[in-house]
Protein backbone atom coordinates (compact mmCIF):
# COMPACT_ATOMS: atom_id res chain seq x y z
CA UNK A 1 0.00 0.00 0.00
CA UNK A 2 1.49 3.06 -1.31
CA UNK A 3 1.33 6.92 1.33
CA UNK A 4 -0.81 8.16 -1.54
CA UNK A 5 -3.81 5.30 -1.27
CA UNK A 6 -3.37 5.38 2.72
CA UNK A 7 -3.59 9.22 2.32
CA UNK A 8 -7.24 8.01 1.09
CA UNK A 9 -7.98 6.67 4.37
CA UNK A 10 -5.87 8.76 6.40
CA UNK A 11 -6.90 12.17 5.46
CA UNK A 12 -5.85 14.16 8.64
CA UNK A 13 -2.93 17.10 7.36
CA UNK A 14 0.56 15.62 8.57
CA UNK A 15 -0.75 12.48 9.77
CA UNK A 16 2.91 10.89 8.63
CA UNK A 17 4.50 12.49 11.81
CA UNK A 18 2.16 10.69 13.66
CA UNK A 19 3.19 7.16 12.42
CA UNK A 20 4.40 4.83 14.55
CA UNK A 21 4.95 0.83 14.46
CA UNK A 22 2.48 -1.36 16.54
CA UNK A 23 5.69 -1.48 19.47
CA UNK A 24 6.22 1.98 19.60
CA UNK A 25 2.60 2.55 20.16
CA UNK A 26 2.42 -0.22 22.84
CA UNK A 27 5.10 1.70 24.91
CA UNK A 28 3.02 4.43 25.54
CA UNK A 29 1.25 2.23 27.53
CA UNK A 30 2.74 2.00 31.02
CA UNK A 31 2.29 -0.29 33.62
CA UNK A 32 -0.69 0.46 36.00
CA UNK A 33 -2.53 2.60 33.30
CA UNK A 34 -6.45 2.45 32.29
CA UNK A 35 -7.07 1.97 28.65
CA UNK A 36 -10.24 1.49 26.83
CA UNK A 37 -9.88 -0.70 23.33
CA UNK A 38 -12.32 -0.87 20.62
CA UNK A 39 -13.92 -4.20 20.07
CA UNK A 40 -16.83 -5.60 20.30
CA UNK A 41 -18.30 -9.64 20.09
CA UNK A 42 -14.90 -10.29 18.49
CA UNK A 43 -15.48 -7.16 15.37
CA UNK A 44 -13.43 -4.19 15.13
CA UNK A 45 -11.14 -5.03 18.18
CA UNK A 46 -7.01 -3.09 17.72
CA UNK A 47 -5.41 -5.80 16.88
CA UNK A 48 -1.67 -4.90 16.68
CA UNK A 49 -0.88 -2.63 19.73
CA UNK A 50 -2.63 -5.34 22.30
CA UNK A 51 -0.31 -8.32 20.41
CA UNK A 52 2.58 -5.96 20.56
CA UNK A 53 2.18 -5.12 24.45
CA UNK A 54 1.41 -8.79 25.26
CA UNK A 55 4.95 -9.46 23.69
CA UNK A 56 6.20 -6.60 25.54
CA UNK A 57 4.91 -7.96 28.77
CA UNK A 58 6.88 -11.53 28.09
CA UNK A 59 10.02 -9.78 28.63
CA UNK A 60 9.21 -6.46 30.59
CA UNK A 61 6.23 -7.43 32.92
CA UNK A 62 3.13 -4.79 32.97
CA UNK A 63 -0.24 -5.00 33.65
CA UNK A 64 -3.17 -2.92 33.22
CA UNK A 65 -6.95 -2.78 34.03
CA UNK A 66 -8.74 -3.05 30.32
CA UNK A 67 -11.89 -2.15 29.19
CA UNK A 68 -13.49 -3.05 25.64
CA UNK A 69 -17.02 -2.80 23.87
CA UNK A 70 -17.16 -6.76 24.51
CA UNK A 71 -15.51 -9.69 23.42
CA UNK A 72 -11.99 -9.70 21.42
CA UNK A 73 -11.46 -11.26 18.57
CA UNK A 74 -7.63 -12.60 17.28
CA UNK A 75 -7.43 -14.22 20.85
CA UNK A 76 -6.21 -11.36 22.30
CA UNK A 77 -7.84 -11.77 25.34
CA UNK A 78 -6.17 -15.08 25.51
CA UNK A 79 -2.57 -13.44 24.54
CA UNK A 80 -3.01 -10.80 27.29
CA UNK A 81 -4.01 -13.27 30.04
CA UNK A 82 -0.99 -15.33 29.34
CA UNK A 83 1.53 -12.31 29.44
CA UNK A 84 0.17 -11.66 32.75
CA UNK A 85 -0.97 -7.93 31.72
CA UNK A 86 -4.77 -7.88 32.68
CA UNK A 87 -5.29 -6.98 36.65
CA UNK A 88 -8.93 -6.05 35.90
CA UNK A 89 -11.14 -6.80 32.83
CA UNK A 90 -14.57 -5.03 31.87
CA UNK A 91 -17.31 -5.54 30.60
CA UNK A 92 -17.40 -8.58 28.72
CA UNK A 93 -15.44 -11.67 27.57
CA UNK A 94 -16.18 -15.26 26.34
CA UNK A 95 -12.18 -16.36 26.09
CA UNK A 96 -11.72 -19.48 27.67
CA UNK A 97 -8.20 -18.82 28.82
CA UNK A 98 -9.05 -15.48 30.48
CA UNK A 99 -12.52 -16.81 31.86
CA UNK A 100 -10.32 -19.55 33.91
CA UNK A 101 -8.10 -16.78 35.05
CA UNK A 102 -10.83 -14.89 36.19
CA UNK A 103 -12.41 -17.71 37.42
CA UNK A 104 -9.00 -18.50 39.32
CA UNK A 105 -9.40 -15.18 40.77
CA UNK A 106 -6.65 -14.22 38.80
CA UNK A 107 -8.31 -11.30 36.66
CA UNK A 108 -11.04 -9.22 38.49
CA UNK A 109 -14.07 -9.47 36.05
CA UNK A 110 -16.17 -6.60 36.66
CA UNK A 111 -19.38 -7.73 34.46
CA UNK A 112 -21.39 -5.25 33.92
CA UNK A 113 -24.62 -4.31 31.68
CA UNK A 114 -22.96 -3.11 28.23
CA UNK A 115 -25.17 0.00 28.36
CA UNK A 116 -23.36 1.36 31.06
CA UNK A 117 -19.63 1.31 31.20
CA UNK A 118 -19.38 4.53 29.47
CA UNK A 119 -21.83 6.44 31.75
CA UNK A 120 -19.75 5.27 34.76
CA UNK A 121 -16.25 6.49 32.97
CA UNK A 122 -17.92 9.85 32.05
CA UNK A 123 -19.09 10.46 35.92
CA UNK A 124 -15.78 9.31 36.87
CA UNK A 125 -17.15 6.41 38.86
CA UNK A 126 -14.38 4.33 36.99
CA UNK A 127 -10.74 5.28 36.97
CA UNK A 128 -10.26 8.03 34.51
CA UNK A 129 -8.89 6.31 30.93
CA UNK A 130 -5.12 6.76 30.26
CA UNK A 131 -5.14 5.79 26.58
CA UNK A 132 -7.52 4.87 24.26
CA UNK A 133 -6.67 2.61 21.51
CA UNK A 134 -9.21 2.38 18.78
CA UNK A 135 -9.40 0.26 15.00
CA UNK A 136 -10.30 3.09 12.14
CA UNK A 137 -11.26 2.62 8.33
CA UNK A 138 -10.81 6.02 8.16
CA UNK A 139 -9.29 9.55 10.04
CA UNK A 140 -10.79 12.32 8.12
CA UNK A 141 -9.67 15.66 7.59
CA UNK A 142 -10.04 16.82 11.15
CA UNK A 143 -9.31 13.81 12.75
CA UNK A 144 -12.15 12.28 13.38
CA UNK A 145 -12.48 8.62 13.60
CA UNK A 146 -14.16 6.35 11.42
CA UNK A 147 -14.85 2.95 13.00
CA UNK A 148 -14.97 -0.25 11.28
CA UNK A 149 -16.60 -3.21 12.49
CA UNK A 150 -18.10 -1.93 15.48
CA UNK A 151 -18.73 0.94 17.37
CA UNK A 152 -19.25 -0.66 21.03
CA UNK A 153 -17.17 2.15 23.35
CA UNK A 154 -15.02 3.62 21.27
CA UNK A 155 -16.49 6.66 20.69
CA UNK A 156 -16.41 7.65 24.73
CA UNK A 157 -13.20 5.91 25.20
CA UNK A 158 -11.56 8.00 22.53
CA UNK A 159 -13.17 11.35 23.91
CA UNK A 160 -12.66 10.56 27.45
CA UNK A 161 -9.05 9.03 27.23
CA UNK A 162 -5.66 11.50 27.84
CA UNK A 163 -4.31 10.13 24.55
CA UNK A 164 -5.02 8.27 21.47
CA UNK A 165 -3.58 5.41 19.40
CA UNK A 166 -5.23 5.07 16.44
CA UNK A 167 -4.78 1.65 14.22
CA UNK A 168 -5.64 2.38 10.73
CA UNK A 169 -6.80 -0.98 8.80
CA UNK A 170 -6.27 -0.71 5.58
CA UNK A 171 -8.39 -4.21 4.90
CA UNK A 172 -11.36 -2.77 6.54
CA UNK A 173 -14.03 -2.15 3.63
CA UNK A 174 -13.92 1.63 2.56
CA UNK A 175 -17.53 1.45 2.43
CA UNK A 176 -17.68 1.28 5.88
CA UNK A 177 -17.56 5.22 5.90
CA UNK A 178 -21.40 6.10 6.33
CA UNK A 179 -22.49 3.66 8.12
CA UNK A 180 -21.79 4.44 11.59
CA UNK A 181 -24.02 7.24 13.74
CA UNK A 182 -22.06 8.30 16.54
CA UNK A 183 -24.23 10.21 19.43
CA UNK A 184 -22.96 11.23 22.78
CA UNK A 185 -25.32 11.83 25.54
CA UNK A 186 -24.98 15.38 27.13
CA UNK A 187 -23.86 15.16 31.07
CA UNK A 188 -26.48 14.80 33.30
CA UNK A 189 -28.02 17.00 34.73
CA UNK A 190 -28.45 18.86 31.89
CA UNK A 191 -29.02 15.61 29.63
CA UNK A 192 -32.18 16.39 26.56
CA UNK A 193 -33.99 12.95 25.73
CA UNK A 194 -31.46 11.00 23.08
CA UNK A 195 -34.29 11.56 19.75
CA UNK A 196 -33.77 8.09 18.44
CA UNK A 197 -37.59 7.25 17.54
CA UNK A 198 -37.18 4.46 14.79
CA UNK A 199 -34.23 1.76 13.70
CA UNK A 200 -33.03 4.07 10.93
CA UNK A 201 -33.03 6.84 13.12
CA UNK A 202 -29.70 8.69 12.05
CA UNK A 203 -28.60 11.66 14.93
CA UNK A 204 -24.79 12.32 15.31
CA UNK A 205 -21.84 12.20 13.09
CA UNK A 206 -20.75 9.19 10.90
CA UNK A 207 -17.21 9.63 12.44
CA UNK A 208 -15.73 10.01 16.56
CA UNK A 209 -15.04 13.57 16.74
CA UNK A 210 -11.74 13.64 18.72
CA UNK A 211 -9.23 16.76 19.25
CA UNK A 212 -6.59 15.58 16.75
CA UNK A 213 -3.71 16.92 19.30
CA UNK A 214 -5.00 13.66 21.66
CA UNK A 215 -3.62 11.47 18.86
CA UNK A 216 -0.67 10.07 20.26
CA UNK A 217 0.15 7.28 17.20
CA UNK A 218 -1.13 6.22 13.97
CA UNK A 219 -0.24 2.16 13.42
CA UNK A 220 -1.39 0.96 9.58
CA UNK A 221 -2.46 -2.27 9.78
CA UNK A 222 -4.32 -4.84 8.12
CA UNK A 223 -5.59 -7.78 10.08
CA UNK A 224 -8.87 -9.01 10.19
CA UNK A 225 -11.65 -9.83 12.71
CA UNK A 226 -11.58 -13.62 13.76
CA UNK A 227 -15.10 -15.19 12.47
CA UNK A 228 -17.92 -15.93 14.66
CA UNK A 229 -18.19 -19.53 16.02
CA UNK A 230 -21.78 -19.34 15.74
CA UNK A 231 -23.07 -23.11 15.12
CA UNK A 232 -25.42 -23.91 12.36
CA UNK A 233 -29.45 -24.32 13.73
CA UNK A 234 -29.70 -28.53 14.89
CA UNK A 235 -32.93 -29.83 15.51
CA UNK A 236 -33.09 -28.33 18.89
CA UNK A 237 -32.86 -24.61 18.18
CA UNK A 238 -34.76 -25.43 15.49
CA UNK A 239 -37.88 -26.36 17.66
CA UNK A 240 -37.08 -23.16 19.59
CA UNK A 241 -37.93 -21.08 16.62
CA UNK A 242 -40.80 -23.20 15.14
CA UNK A 243 -42.01 -22.56 18.99
CA UNK A 244 -41.59 -18.96 18.76
CA UNK A 245 -42.57 -18.23 15.65
CA UNK A 246 -45.79 -19.90 16.30
CA UNK A 247 -45.86 -17.74 19.06
CA UNK A 248 -45.58 -14.32 17.39
CA UNK A 249 -47.99 -15.90 14.63
CA UNK A 250 -50.64 -16.14 17.24
CA UNK A 251 -49.69 -12.66 18.65
CA UNK A 252 -50.44 -11.28 14.73
CA UNK A 253 -53.72 -13.14 14.80
CA UNK A 254 -54.67 -11.71 18.58
CA UNK A 255 -54.15 -8.12 17.38
CA UNK A 256 -51.57 -7.43 19.89
CA UNK A 257 -48.69 -7.28 16.68
CA UNK A 258 -48.58 -6.31 13.17
CA UNK A 259 -46.72 -8.93 10.51
CA UNK A 260 -43.84 -6.23 11.22
CA UNK A 261 -43.48 -7.31 14.83
CA UNK A 262 -41.67 -4.46 16.42
CA UNK A 263 -38.03 -3.95 16.44
CA UNK A 264 -36.30 -7.46 17.36
CA UNK A 265 -32.59 -7.80 19.09
CA UNK A 266 -31.04 -11.50 19.49
CA UNK A 267 -28.15 -12.13 21.77
CA UNK A 268 -25.26 -13.57 21.20
CA UNK A 269 -24.83 -17.58 20.77
CA UNK A 270 -25.55 -20.06 18.35
CA UNK A 271 -29.32 -20.30 19.74
CA UNK A 272 -30.14 -16.63 19.52
CA UNK A 273 -28.87 -16.45 15.50
CA UNK A 274 -30.69 -20.00 14.84
CA UNK A 275 -34.14 -18.02 16.32
CA UNK A 276 -33.63 -15.62 14.38
CA UNK A 277 -32.77 -17.06 11.09
CA UNK A 278 -36.30 -19.12 11.91
CA UNK A 279 -37.84 -16.29 11.73
CA UNK A 280 -37.45 -16.36 7.90
CA UNK A 281 -39.78 -19.17 7.35
CA UNK A 282 -42.86 -17.42 9.18
CA UNK A 283 -45.71 -14.82 7.75
CA UNK A 284 -43.77 -11.67 8.49
CA UNK A 285 -42.26 -8.85 6.55
CA UNK A 286 -41.00 -5.64 6.68
CA UNK A 287 -39.07 -6.51 10.01
CA UNK A 288 -36.61 -4.55 11.32
CA UNK A 289 -33.51 -4.78 13.94
CA UNK A 290 -32.65 -2.72 17.18
CA UNK A 291 -29.76 -4.95 18.32
CA UNK A 292 -26.47 -5.25 20.21
CA UNK A 293 -24.86 -7.69 17.71
CA UNK A 294 -25.95 -8.13 13.93
CA UNK A 295 -24.53 -12.12 13.50
CA UNK A 296 -25.27 -14.00 10.06
CA UNK A 297 -29.11 -14.23 10.88
CA UNK A 298 -29.58 -10.70 10.10
CA UNK A 299 -28.31 -11.18 6.67
CA UNK A 300 -30.02 -13.98 6.00
CA UNK A 301 -33.00 -12.22 6.77
CA UNK A 302 -32.17 -9.35 4.60
CA UNK A 303 -31.38 -11.56 1.54
CA UNK A 304 -35.10 -13.78 1.87
CA UNK A 305 -36.28 -10.15 2.10
CA UNK A 306 -37.98 -10.19 5.64
CA UNK A 307 -35.83 -7.23 6.86
CA UNK A 308 -36.11 -3.78 6.03
CA UNK A 309 -33.33 -2.18 8.13
CA UNK A 310 -30.74 -3.19 11.08
CA UNK A 311 -29.38 -1.35 13.61
CA UNK A 312 -26.33 -2.30 16.02
CA UNK A 313 -23.63 -1.42 17.70
CA UNK A 314 -21.54 -4.62 15.92
CA UNK A 315 -21.45 -6.89 12.70
CA UNK A 316 -20.23 -10.17 13.81
CA UNK A 317 -19.94 -12.73 11.15
CA UNK A 318 -19.03 -16.51 9.95
CA UNK A 319 -16.35 -16.92 7.62
CA UNK A 320 -18.69 -17.54 4.61
CA UNK A 321 -21.34 -15.07 5.26
CA UNK A 322 -18.24 -12.23 6.34
CA UNK A 323 -16.91 -12.89 2.48
CA UNK A 324 -20.16 -12.40 0.85
CA UNK A 325 -20.96 -9.11 2.94
CA UNK A 326 -17.63 -7.44 3.31
CA UNK A 327 -17.67 -8.06 0.06
CA UNK A 328 -20.76 -6.96 -1.34
CA UNK A 329 -21.33 -4.13 1.62
CA UNK A 330 -22.37 -1.46 -0.98
CA UNK A 331 -25.75 -4.08 -1.41
CA UNK A 332 -26.56 -3.62 2.49
CA UNK A 333 -25.10 -0.08 3.69
CA UNK A 334 -28.25 1.76 3.00
CA UNK A 335 -30.12 -0.60 5.69
CA UNK A 336 -27.44 -0.99 8.24
CA UNK A 337 -26.83 1.67 11.32
CA UNK A 338 -23.85 1.08 13.56
CA UNK A 339 -24.20 3.22 17.18
CA UNK A 340 -22.04 3.72 20.32
CA UNK A 341 -23.46 0.94 22.73
CA UNK A 342 -24.97 2.83 25.02
CA UNK A 343 -27.06 3.92 22.68
CA UNK A 344 -27.72 0.45 20.53
CA UNK A 345 -28.44 -1.04 24.24
CA UNK A 346 -30.29 2.17 25.97
CA UNK A 347 -32.72 1.31 27.79
CA UNK A 348 -34.98 4.18 27.55
CA UNK A 349 -34.44 4.13 23.27
CA UNK A 350 -35.47 0.14 23.90
CA UNK A 351 -38.65 0.49 25.81
CA UNK A 352 -39.75 3.66 23.59
CA UNK A 353 -39.19 1.44 20.40
CA UNK A 354 -40.73 -1.84 21.97
CA UNK A 355 -38.36 -3.81 21.23
CA UNK A 356 -38.75 -7.65 21.26
CA UNK A 357 -36.02 -9.30 22.86
CA UNK A 358 -34.65 -12.62 22.37
CA UNK A 359 -31.68 -14.18 25.05
CA UNK A 360 -30.12 -16.92 25.87
CA UNK A 361 -30.30 -18.30 29.34
CA UNK A 362 -27.68 -20.68 30.68
CA UNK A 363 -30.50 -22.06 33.38
CA UNK A 364 -33.83 -21.04 34.48
CA UNK A 365 -35.70 -21.96 37.60
CA UNK A 366 -39.80 -23.12 37.84
CA UNK A 367 -40.27 -19.56 38.53
CA UNK A 368 -38.78 -17.92 35.35
CA UNK A 369 -35.56 -16.54 36.99
CA UNK A 370 -32.82 -16.76 34.50
CA UNK A 371 -28.88 -17.41 34.94
CA UNK A 372 -27.28 -16.31 31.75
CA UNK A 373 -23.70 -16.20 33.58
CA UNK A 374 -22.40 -18.63 36.14
CA UNK A 375 -22.40 -22.44 35.98
CA UNK A 376 -23.36 -23.67 39.29
CA UNK A 377 -23.82 -19.89 40.74
CA UNK A 378 -19.72 -19.24 41.12
CA UNK A 379 -17.91 -19.65 37.49
CA UNK A 380 -18.29 -17.31 34.86
CA UNK A 381 -19.58 -18.11 31.66
CA UNK A 382 -19.09 -15.08 29.59
CA UNK A 383 -20.50 -12.27 31.22
CA UNK A 384 -24.57 -10.49 31.14
CA UNK A 385 -23.57 -8.40 28.42
CA UNK A 386 -26.63 -6.72 26.74
CA UNK A 387 -28.85 -8.93 28.21
CA UNK A 388 -30.27 -6.76 30.84
CA UNK A 389 -30.25 -3.91 29.02
CA UNK A 390 -32.96 -4.96 26.95
CA UNK A 391 -35.15 -7.69 29.31
CA UNK A 392 -35.80 -5.63 31.30
CA UNK A 393 -37.06 -2.89 28.86
CA UNK A 394 -38.59 -4.70 26.14
CA UNK A 395 -42.31 -5.34 24.89
CA UNK A 396 -41.57 -8.47 25.09
CA UNK A 397 -38.81 -10.10 26.62
CA UNK A 398 -38.26 -13.93 25.63
CA UNK A 399 -35.51 -16.45 26.80
CA UNK A 400 -34.74 -19.44 25.13
CA UNK A 401 -32.25 -22.01 26.43
CA UNK A 402 -32.43 -26.26 25.29
CA UNK A 403 -33.48 -28.18 28.03
CA UNK A 404 -30.93 -29.74 28.64
CA UNK A 405 -26.72 -28.94 28.74
CA UNK A 406 -24.03 -31.43 29.07
CA UNK A 407 -25.27 -34.36 26.88
CA UNK A 408 -28.23 -34.66 29.19
CA UNK A 409 -26.51 -34.94 32.54
CA UNK A 410 -27.81 -31.38 33.64
CA UNK A 411 -30.94 -30.00 33.22
CA UNK A 412 -31.55 -26.33 32.31
CA UNK A 413 -34.51 -26.00 34.08
CA UNK A 414 -34.25 -25.91 37.49
CA UNK A 415 -35.90 -25.66 41.32
CA UNK A 416 -33.98 -22.37 41.61
CA UNK A 417 -31.52 -20.50 39.94
CA UNK A 418 -28.01 -21.04 41.60
CA UNK A 419 -27.48 -17.24 40.50
CA UNK A 420 -30.02 -14.18 39.00
CA UNK A 421 -29.26 -12.08 36.49
CA UNK A 422 -32.64 -11.94 34.85
CA UNK A 423 -35.22 -11.57 37.42
CA UNK A 424 -38.92 -13.07 37.37
CA UNK A 425 -40.40 -9.92 36.77
CA UNK A 426 -38.03 -9.33 33.25
CA UNK A 427 -38.80 -12.82 31.82
CA UNK A 428 -41.98 -12.91 29.51
CA UNK A 429 -41.50 -15.85 27.96
CA UNK A 430 -39.52 -18.99 28.33
CA UNK A 431 -38.91 -21.41 25.46
CA UNK A 432 -36.78 -24.69 25.03
CA UNK A 433 -37.31 -27.06 22.42
CA UNK A 434 -40.22 -28.94 24.04
CA UNK A 435 -42.36 -25.76 24.01
CA UNK A 436 -43.03 -22.59 25.18
CA UNK A 437 -44.40 -21.14 28.18
CA UNK A 438 -46.20 -17.60 28.54
CA UNK A 439 -45.78 -15.88 31.79
CA UNK A 440 -47.56 -12.49 30.90
CA UNK A 441 -49.38 -11.67 33.80
CA UNK A 442 -49.29 -14.86 36.03
CA UNK A 443 -48.07 -15.24 39.68
CA UNK A 444 -45.09 -17.75 40.71
CA UNK A 445 -47.73 -20.53 41.35
CA UNK A 446 -49.11 -20.48 38.05
CA UNK A 447 -45.66 -20.01 36.47
CA UNK A 448 -44.42 -22.64 37.88
CA UNK A 449 -46.57 -25.74 36.13
CA UNK A 450 -46.67 -24.06 32.70
CA UNK A 451 -42.64 -23.80 33.05
CA UNK A 452 -42.52 -27.49 34.39
CA UNK A 453 -44.32 -28.81 31.61
CA UNK A 454 -44.12 -26.75 28.81
CA UNK A 455 -40.18 -26.43 29.05
CA UNK A 456 -38.78 -29.33 31.49
CA UNK A 457 -37.13 -32.16 29.41
CA UNK A 458 -39.74 -35.24 30.13
CA UNK A 459 -37.10 -37.04 32.26
CA UNK A 460 -36.38 -34.13 34.74
CA UNK A 461 -40.17 -33.29 34.83
CA UNK A 462 -41.14 -35.77 37.90
CA UNK A 463 -38.70 -34.36 40.24
CA UNK A 464 -39.26 -30.75 39.57
CA UNK A 465 -42.96 -31.46 40.25
CA UNK A 466 -42.18 -33.23 43.28
CA UNK A 467 -40.08 -30.16 44.41
CA UNK A 468 -43.21 -27.74 43.67
CA UNK A 469 -45.70 -29.99 45.34
CA UNK A 470 -43.44 -30.28 48.30
CA UNK A 471 -42.72 -26.29 47.94
CA UNK A 472 -46.30 -25.63 47.93
CA UNK A 473 -46.48 -27.57 51.32
CA UNK A 474 -44.63 -24.55 52.62
CA UNK A 475 -46.94 -21.97 51.15
CA UNK A 476 -45.50 -18.40 49.96
CA UNK A 477 -46.12 -16.18 47.61
CA UNK A 478 -43.30 -18.00 45.73
CA UNK A 479 -42.76 -21.36 47.08
CA UNK A 480 -39.61 -22.70 48.70
CA UNK A 481 -38.03 -25.60 50.56
CA UNK A 482 -34.65 -23.68 51.03
CA UNK A 483 -32.89 -26.45 51.98
CA UNK A 484 -33.87 -28.75 48.39
CA UNK A 485 -33.38 -25.00 46.39
CA UNK A 486 -29.87 -25.49 45.24
CA UNK A 487 -30.04 -29.43 45.70
CA UNK A 488 -29.63 -30.16 41.76
CA UNK A 489 -26.61 -28.19 41.84
CA UNK A 490 -25.22 -29.72 44.46
CA UNK A 491 -25.61 -32.67 42.89
CA UNK A 492 -23.89 -31.61 39.99
CA UNK A 493 -20.84 -30.80 41.81
CA UNK A 494 -19.98 -33.61 44.52
CA UNK A 495 -21.14 -36.09 40.83
CA UNK A 496 -20.65 -34.08 38.07
CA UNK A 497 -24.11 -34.26 36.50
CA UNK A 498 -27.84 -34.25 37.49
CA UNK A 499 -28.64 -37.77 36.65
CA UNK A 500 -29.84 -38.76 40.07
CA UNK A 501 -32.58 -36.50 39.75
CA UNK A 502 -33.79 -38.29 36.39
CA UNK A 503 -36.98 -40.10 35.86
CA UNK A 504 -36.00 -42.18 32.61
N1 LIG B 1 -25.16 -25.63 33.15
C1 LIG B 1 -23.85 -25.69 32.83
N2 LIG B 1 -23.37 -25.37 31.59
C2 LIG B 1 -24.27 -25.03 30.66
C3 LIG B 1 -25.64 -24.97 30.92
C4 LIG B 1 -26.08 -25.29 32.23
N3 LIG B 1 -27.36 -25.22 32.56
N4 LIG B 1 -26.27 -24.59 29.78
C5 LIG B 1 -25.33 -24.41 28.84
N5 LIG B 1 -24.12 -24.69 29.37
C6 LIG B 1 -22.83 -24.61 28.69
C7 LIG B 1 -22.80 -25.43 27.41
O1 LIG B 1 -22.54 -26.80 27.71
C8 LIG B 1 -21.68 -24.78 26.65
O2 LIG B 1 -20.45 -25.20 27.23
P1 LIG B 1 -19.16 -25.51 26.32
O3 LIG B 1 -18.80 -24.18 25.72
O4 LIG B 1 -18.17 -26.01 27.33
O5 LIG B 1 -19.62 -26.52 25.32
C9 LIG B 1 -21.86 -23.29 26.99
O6 LIG B 1 -22.64 -23.27 28.20
C10 LIG B 1 -22.57 -22.48 25.92
O7 LIG B 1 -23.83 -23.04 25.69
P2 LIG B 1 -24.42 -23.25 24.23
O8 LIG B 1 -25.50 -24.28 24.35
O9 LIG B 1 -23.31 -23.52 23.27
O10 LIG B 1 -25.17 -21.87 23.92
P3 LIG B 1 -24.77 -20.45 23.31
O11 LIG B 1 -23.57 -20.45 22.46
O12 LIG B 1 -26.02 -19.97 22.69
O13 LIG B 1 -24.42 -19.56 24.63
C11 LIG B 1 -24.84 -18.40 26.69
C12 LIG B 1 -25.33 -19.47 25.68
C13 LIG B 1 -25.92 -18.24 27.77
C14 LIG B 1 -23.52 -18.83 27.33
C15 LIG B 1 -24.62 -17.06 25.90
O14 LIG B 1 -25.79 -16.74 25.19
C16 LIG B 1 -24.26 -15.92 26.83
O15 LIG B 1 -23.12 -15.73 27.20
N6 LIG B 1 -25.27 -15.11 27.23
C17 LIG B 1 -25.07 -13.99 28.16
C18 LIG B 1 -24.79 -12.71 27.44
C19 LIG B 1 -25.89 -12.29 26.53
O16 LIG B 1 -27.02 -12.74 26.63
N7 LIG B 1 -25.56 -11.43 25.61
C20 LIG B 1 -26.45 -10.98 24.57
C21 LIG B 1 -27.03 -9.68 24.87
S1 LIG B 1 -27.32 -8.74 23.42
Amino acid sequence: MTVTSIGARCRLPGWESLERSAEQAAALIENGMTVGMSGFTRAGEAKAVPRALAERAQRDPLSITLMTGASLGNDLDKLLTEAHVLTRRMPFQVDGTLRRAINAGEVMFIDQHLSETVELLRNHQLHDLDVAVVEAAAITEEGGIVPTTSVGNSASYAILAKRVIIELNLSAPAELEGLHDIYIPQMRPNRTPIPVVAPDSRIGTPYIPIDPAKIAAIVVTDGRDSPSTVLPPDADTQRIADHLTAFFTAEVEAGRLTRSLLPLQAGIGSMANAVVTGLAHGPFEHLTMYSEVLQDSTFELFDAGKLDYASGCSITLSEARGDSVWGNLAKYRDRLILRPQELSNHPGIVRRLGVIAINTALEADIYGNVNSTHVCGTRMMNGIGGSGDFARNAQLSVFITKSLAKDGDVSSLVPFVSHVDHTEHDVDILVTEHGLADLRGLAPRERAPLIIEHCADPAYRPALRRYFETALRRGGQTPHCLEQALSWHVAMERDGHMRSLRDD
